[in-house]
């Protein structure tokens, strides 16, 4: 068939060509100033206190990073009272999903999640030659009974994504501990929390108790906390993510990652960002705001929208939505149609500014008065107005 193909490992061989970041290349969106509500990224940018660490560390850049992101690990560590040992930072959350596998699979082992869930989960799972068992959802959420159901002696892992993308569910406090209580010793729970700040926010809105995830690490679970610097900080661009967790788990990752891997310009910007409060408080009372506006305004359209705990949103147009993203596209608005996800007919939104939440709900208005399922939802709710 080709050259290397018989030379690679098998599961380099195995893997698919998904591509999950953007939808296009990121060059050309810029070039073409569409609005980009693809990837969940933050429509407000990084805080300016981060901007400025990042300006004065450029001119040490000849310098290798400090490998062991000693600062920023003991702020990260410090805040919820844990040694700097149980925190290990990373090139963005998904390398330490990565390590996590790497350290904790090998073919003829597994790890558990659910159906439509963070894609990077199978890639990483796949990349060791070990299996991803995806349970059946229950409501667009995790089924934590079904997940208990999945797993077996040769589980490792089980990912909790948490609010999960692309449904933006969330699992209160006290389910993800009964939870946690049933899992057996031979598993390490991954409790991702890449949406923590906002899923925190409106826990407080609703007056839900969102997670409590710190406690299990300070009492040593087989829990690792995953956080990032990618979504509520606005620093997607620069790689900087953390696991929260025990330290002889992390210490075995820590020996798989990639040396110098977290630049010193994305370490200085990480311990800025995490002093800047205001920033992160007007992120995510836009976001709960704007939550609103978007699912009100999909729902009038006569879209399915489910409650979301994270910064975008699950929706179901109950029609192609492929199709619909590229007449979106085309109207300057980038969404993320979730065919690969086995959702078809849904496209995940992400939250963005006042404005740019117009423009999309501007273009959906548009595209529903050219499809035909659409105009007739439409009329009838302007006929009913
Ligand atoms: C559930 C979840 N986990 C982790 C990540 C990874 O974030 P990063 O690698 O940018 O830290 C994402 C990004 O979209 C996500 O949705």
């Amino acid at each position: 068939m080709s050259r290397f193909f018989d030379l690679v490992s098998k599961p380099a061989r195995e893997m698919g060509t998904s591509n999950p970041p953007g939808t296009m290349p990121a060059p050309i969106e810029r070039r073409s100033h569409v609005i980009k509500l693809d990837s969940n990224e933050n429509p407000f940018g990084p805080s300016e206190h981060a901007i400025d660490a990042m300006r004065s560390t450029l001119g040490v850049v000849n310098l290798y990073p400090d490998d062991d992101c000693s600062e920023l690990r003991q702020q990260l560590a410090a805040r919820p009272g844990l040694a700097p040992e149980q925190v290990l930072v990373t090139a963005g959350s998904t390398a330490l999903l990565s390590l996590l596998c790497q350290t904790l699979l090998a073919p003829g082992l597994n790890a558990v999640t659910s159906e439509r869930s963070f894609i990077v989960y199978s890639m990483a799972v796949q990349a060791t030659g070990a299996h991803l068992i995806e349970a059946n959802m229950r409501n667009d959420a995790f089924d934590l009974d079904a997940i208990l159901a999945a797993v077996n002696a040769n589980t490792r892992i089980v990912f909790l994504a948490n609010p999960n993308n692309p449904t933006g569910t969330m699992v209160e406090a006290a389910v993800v501990e009964r939870f946690l209580e049933q899992l057996p010793g031979h598993v390490v729970l991954l409790l991702d929390e890449a949406y923590y700040e906002f899923a925190l926010h409106f826990a407080a809105l609703r007056h839900v108790t969102y997670s409590n995830s710190l406690d299990y690490v300070r009492q040593g679970a087989s829990v690792v906390v995953l956080r990032t610097f990618s979504k509520a900080h606005g620093l997607a661009g620069l790689r900087v993510g953390y696991g929260l967790g025990p330290a002889e788990l992390l210490g075995y990752c820590a020996r798989m990652r990639n040396t110098f891997s977290v630049s010193s310009v994305a370490q200085a910007a990480a311990v800025a960002a995490l002093e800047d409060h205001h920033h992160v408080q007007r992120v995510v009372e836009n976001n709960a705001a704007q939550a609103q506006v978007l699912a009100q305004g999909l729902a009038g359209l006569g879209y399915r929208v489910v409650p979301t705990s994270a910064n975008f949103l699950f929706c179901d147009l109950g029609e192609d939505a492929a199709a619909v993203s590229v007449r979106l596209r085309d109207e300057g608005v980038s969404v993320r149609p979730l065919g690969p996800w086995g959702a078809p007919s849904c496209i995940r939104v992400t939250i963005g500014t006042p404005a740019q939440n117009q423009a999309f709900l501007n273009a959906a208005r548009r595209l529903g008065l050219r499809s035909s399922a659409a105009t007739s939802q439409v009329s009838s709710l302007a006929r009913g107005s």
